[in-house]
């Protein structure tokens, strides 16, 4: 899908000149391109060398300390969009299903106070999909589970690098044949959420079979034989109920040969008010937090670090959103 001279003109002013556009400067480069005058390639050339433009990069040289030409050799060492690369974002996330198989919720998840639930039609990400050349990363996740949308092999397809594209998924319907389609789809990651290093507190956190995702993500690693992706990322969301297991959640990491562990801890901002019970467990979000167990946390993570260590697996702790 090719933006229009005028879409094209406008966002020059935005990314050449940082400020809207004039409506005169607007019309004036529309007509040079409409006539055939100068193509677009070209008219971006003239935008970065009129004197607006050179004005603004002293500025930034001035206030940068000269970072503002690394970029700027940076950017025509690379290319530009003119020749290859596209406007538009870097970084695209698409939540392609809002829905879930995990019914009811993982405990700490707010999905059900999230409103209407529904998949992202297949047209609808082909009009995205102009977009995606430009884009250094592609994240097929939001709240809900990717994996139940029945075009999601298809909206795959419909990026041209695969390398950079992945998702999150509680893996729960990662059967071999899905495995198999998204190893020779060449989908760069997978990060899996599970939460626990045991099925006991797997139940209570995901209410459901931890020896299926362990299965799972087994096939997956094998369905990948001798590629180097998709990776395989495990992911545990650390609250009071499952920090105790953080050493042995990087120790099942390694020993089911995932790339990386990942850890984050809970929102502080939640909608989830009333306590749940789950599987003769009562989880209450706001006691649940790790802020209130400093020393618990801190012991934990160091042993986690340790554990990293050993195992010669990395590990990366987001902090909060
Ligand atoms: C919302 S899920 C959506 C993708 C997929 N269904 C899954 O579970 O990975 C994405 C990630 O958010 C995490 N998550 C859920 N509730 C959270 C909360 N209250 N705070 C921080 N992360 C949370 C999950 O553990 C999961 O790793
Ligand atoms: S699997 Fe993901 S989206 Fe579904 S309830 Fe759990 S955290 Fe939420």
């Amino acid at each position: 899908m090719e933006i229009s001279d005028s879409e094209f003109v406008r966002r020059l002013y935005y990314s050449v000149l940082k400020r809207p556009p004039d409506e005169a400067g607007l019309s004036h480069h529309v007509a040079l391109l409409a006539s055939g005058a100068l193509s677009r390639e070209k008219l971006q050339d003239a935008f970065e060398q009129s004197p607006e433009a050179v004005e603004l990069l002293r500025k930034y040289e001035a206030a940068f300390g000269g970072e503002a030409e690394i970029a700027r050799k940076l950017a025509a060492a690379t290319g530009r969009w003119g020749s290859g690369r596209t406007l538009g974002p870097r970084v695209i996330e698409i939540e392609v299903s809002s829905r879930c198989n995990i019914t009811p919720a993982c405990v700490m998840c707010d999905i059900d106070l999230a409103g209407k639930a529904f998949d992202i039609p297949l047209t609808v990400v082909e009009k995205l999909a102009p977009l995606f050349p430009g884009a250094t990363q592609i994240l097929l996740h939001g709240i809900g589970e990717p994996l139940m949308n029945r075009d999601l092999m298809s909206i795959i397809a419909l990026v041209p690098d695969r390398s950079k594209t992945g998702f999150n998924t509680n893996a729960l319907m990662l059967t071999r044949s899905v495995a198999a389609r998204l190893v020779d789809l060449g989908l760069g990651w997978l990060n899996v959420s599970i939460d626990a290093a045991t099925p006991e507190t797997y139940r209570k956190i995901r209410r459901n079979d931890f020896l299926r995702v362990m299965a799972n993500i087994r096939g997956l690693i094998e369905a990948r034989g001798d590629r180097k992706i998709p990776e395989v990322f495990i992911n545990m969301t650390l609250m009071k109920e499952n920090i105790a297991e953080a050493p042995a959640f990087v120790r099942l990491g390694a020993e089911l040969g995932v790339n990386q562990i990942i850890f984050q801890q809970m929102n502080l901002q939640t909608a989830i008010a009333a306590p749940i019970e789950s599987n003769g467990w009562v989880f209450d979000y706001r006691s649940q937090l790790l802020q209130n167990y400093p020393e618990l946390h801190r012991d934990a993570i160091e042993a986690a670090y340790a554990a990293a260590a050993e195992a010669g697996i990395p590990l990366v702790y987001r902090q909060h959103y």
